[in-house]
């Protein structure tokens, strides 16, 4: 990348220490800022009115690869951080690829953190918390400019139409049954608890009752013929459906009752984007049947585990879980249902959680 557009950390530091020593409050803000718009700088001039002067530590490419999903990013970190510094609200530049900006904090110790999107201070990511509190910076949430994303910019590009020119969430819903959680997150939307639109269902069961709850909400629903693989799918059918799923330019896939194996291309390209909810308290009972296997193995309790995806069975990193009693007189299908009923309230929550992560990394 072009070393000139940017600072290192070290810079950054001294430069903020000269700063200071004229009494005057440096602003740090973090994000990909991968495809300039009006929300972004609204953004940014708001974050530099907080202080004297701004820097932007900008994510690195292969981290908003990992953030963003295929295609991105847009514009190379050498670009996007020659594009921040021309913009009056912006005095430095420096570019991170680690996953957090805890080390960023510690060097450089603004005297102002400004974040955007839904977080609370007790929200944020606790390490980056403690390291803000360390060096007493005062921390500022501002909202973001609503309906403009670079998500749905880069949609406009692409189809030629915004098909969610609001700048919803786009979530696709795979399931092989009964549909119930695909219900309860519908019902989340409706009760504005999650901010975000089913855009697309796909079974690979052609008579599962899901496709017909899409279908009652006039959304699209889909089977796709997963082929003779057993619990895979076979590569046709992966393709499909990652095919589909650009189609409809979903942002976010929720797996409910989808008892397939997700595979290549479909886990690269949605790389930290698929999220699943178990039947069990993971890393107990993976796989099929837990709720049958927790009973059977005399535990007091069970519950239910939201995770995000990875290419093991019921292995990916673990963002919320639920727990019920096992009871003296419970049967696989009583416990299956108590578990239920806390999947149906936690999923929503876990999904809303994390498309506003997603939404609010969209600087
Ligand atoms: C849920 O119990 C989920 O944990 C499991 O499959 C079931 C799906 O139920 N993976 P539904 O189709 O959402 O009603």
């Amino acid at each position: 990348m072009s070393e000139s557009f940017a600072s290192t950390p070290q810079e950054a530091a001294a430069w903020r220490d000269a700063l200071d020593a004229q009494g005057k409050r440096v602003v740090f803000t973090n994000g990909c800022f991968d495809l300039l718009h009006a929300g972004h700088v609204r953004y940014l001039a708001e974050a530099r009115s907080l202080g004297d002067a701004l820097i932007v530590a900008l994510n690195g490419d292969d981290s908003v690869h990992q953030l963003k999903g295929p295609g991105r990013p847009v514009n190379t970190a050498g670009d996007r951080a020659e594009i921040l510094c021309a913009l009056e609200a912006v005095d430095r530049v420096t570019v991170f690829d680690e996953p957090r900006v805890t080390g960023l904090i510690r060097t450089i110790r603004p005297h102002v953190y400004a974040k955007g999107g839904d977080y609370t201070v007790e929200t944020l990511n606790p390490e980056e918390r403690s390291a803000l509190e360390d060096v007493g910076a005062e921390i500022h949430i501002l909202s973001l400019v609503e309906g403009r994303s670079t998500s749905s910019l880069l949609r406009k590009v692409q189809s030629g139409e915004d098909p969610d020119p609001d700048g919803k969430l786009r979530l696709a819903v795979l399931g092989s049954g009964y549909g119930s959680n695909l219900e309860a997150i519908l019902h989340a939307i409706d009760e504005q608890v999650l901010d975000a639109r089913v855009a697309l269902v796909i079974s690979d069961v052609a008579d599962a009752r899901i496709l017909t709850v899409a279908k009652n909400h006039n959304i699209p629903a889909l089977w796709i013929d997963p082929g003779n693989s057993g619990a895979g799918l076979s590569a046709a059918a992966q393709k499909e459906i990652l095919d589909r799923l650009r189609g409809a330019q979903v942002d976010l896939i929720a797996l409910a009752g989808f008892m397939r194996i997700v595979k290549e291309p479909l886990l690269s390209s949605f790389a930290g984007r698929i999220l699943n909810i178990h039947p069990s308290l993971l890393p107990k009972y993976r796989g099929l049947d837990a709720w049958k296997k927790a009973l059977e193995a005399g535990e007091k309790e069970s519950g239910c585990t939201v995770h995000v995806v990875d290419a093991g069975m019921d292995t990916g990193s673990v963002l919320a879980q639920a727990s019920v009693p096992i009871l003296e007189d419970d049967t696989p299908a009583t416990l299956h249902a108590r578990i239920q009923r806390q999947e149906h309230s936690l999923y929503p929550r876990v999904i809303a959680g994390y498309a506003a992560k997603l939404l609010a990394g969209e600087p």
